[in-house]
């Protein structure tokens, strides 16, 4: 009993520390260059579950507390856009059994959350094929939709049975449709036409992608979209991350020097 109410003690002592911690470094934020897209990949359920000696299942039923925290952050900060990548075209290798327990968070969060998200007027938009998703999951993303359709907040992308080369093959078809239609010449294709025909079409590209676990790879997300993004890894996995994480991602974000392959602002031309 002492144990548990010392850990309980110290719990909130550390909740404490980090809110004052999350004050302090909200203070550094430039809140006229708050990044208009942010993607994450939300990596690292797994080996976080498996580190406690738990099964899979608790590090993504624990990843959807760090879902919910960031997309209120986001929606806070005024961000226009974020895309959270949850499935992957690849994740359907996994065992049948980690497959649905995914898909059931899925549902499960879209129902309990969907209240909450409308009154912070988030609109949820999801990407990727998802026509091969399980009918249940298919159902509760239509629900969401159609509650959050006329939301002008935060757009809430979540990437599910989403690849960024399935994403490609997808423009790509439908522009050779048009071509052969007529509706459109071979010399008229350029980047817009194509940013046009991929499911993030009329958004800006995402500014800042966040990946968390320490892996640093793409894994299929975003692959048109990321070609200037600011990439910011951290070793934390995704259900220990919070909006502190986000702030100092953001943080080292508007340090960076984005030059789009021209100069500095102050460099020398000759
Ligand atoms: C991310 O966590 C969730 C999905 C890919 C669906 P992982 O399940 O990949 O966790 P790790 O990377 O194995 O730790
Ligand atoms: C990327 O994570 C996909 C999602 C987070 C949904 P993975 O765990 O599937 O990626 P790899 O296998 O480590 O590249
Ligand atoms: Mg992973």
């Amino acid at each position: 009993m002492i144990r548990r109410i010392a850990r309980l003690w110290r719990q909130k002592e550390t909740k404490e520390q980090d809110m004052a911690d999350l004050e302090t470094l909200l203070q550094k934020l430039d809140r006229t260059r708050i990044p208009k897209h942010i993607a994450i990949i939300m990596d690292g359920n797994g080996r976080w579950a498996n580190s406690r000696g738990l099964p899979r299942y608790f590090g993504h039923k624990a990843g959807v507390e760090s879902l919910r925290d960031i997309v209120r952050a986001c929606s806070e900060l005024k961000i226009n856009v974020l895309t959270v990548y949850a499935f992957s075209t690849e994740n359907w290798k996994r065992p049948q059994e980690e497959i649905s327990i995914l898909m059931d968070l899925l549902v499960e969060y879209l129902h309990k959350e969907i209240d909450e998200l409308c009154d912070e007027g988030v609109r949820v938009n999801p990407i990727g094929k998802l026509e091969e998703l399980p009918e249940s999951a298919i159902k509760a993303l239509k629900m969401a939709v159609e509650r959050s359709r006329e939301n002008e907040g935060l757009i809430l992308n979540l990437a599910l049975n989403y690849g960024g080369r399935a994403e490609i093959i997808e423009a790509v078809r439908a522009i050779v449709a048009k071509v052969k239609a007529g509706d459109l010449s071979v010399e008229q294709i350029d980047s817009n036409i194509i940013s046009e025909h991929l499911y993030t079409s009329g958004q800006p590209d995402p500014d800042l992608l966040i990946r968390p676990s320490g892996d640093f790879r793409i894994s299929n997300f975003l692959l048109w979209q990321l070609a200037y993004t600011e990439f910011w890894y951290t070793p934390v996995m995704w259900p220990d991350f919070r909006r502190i994480h986000l702030v100092n991602a953001i943080i080292d974000y508007q340090g960076r020097d984005r030059r789009f392959g021209g100069l500095k602002k102050n460099d020398k031309t000759t």
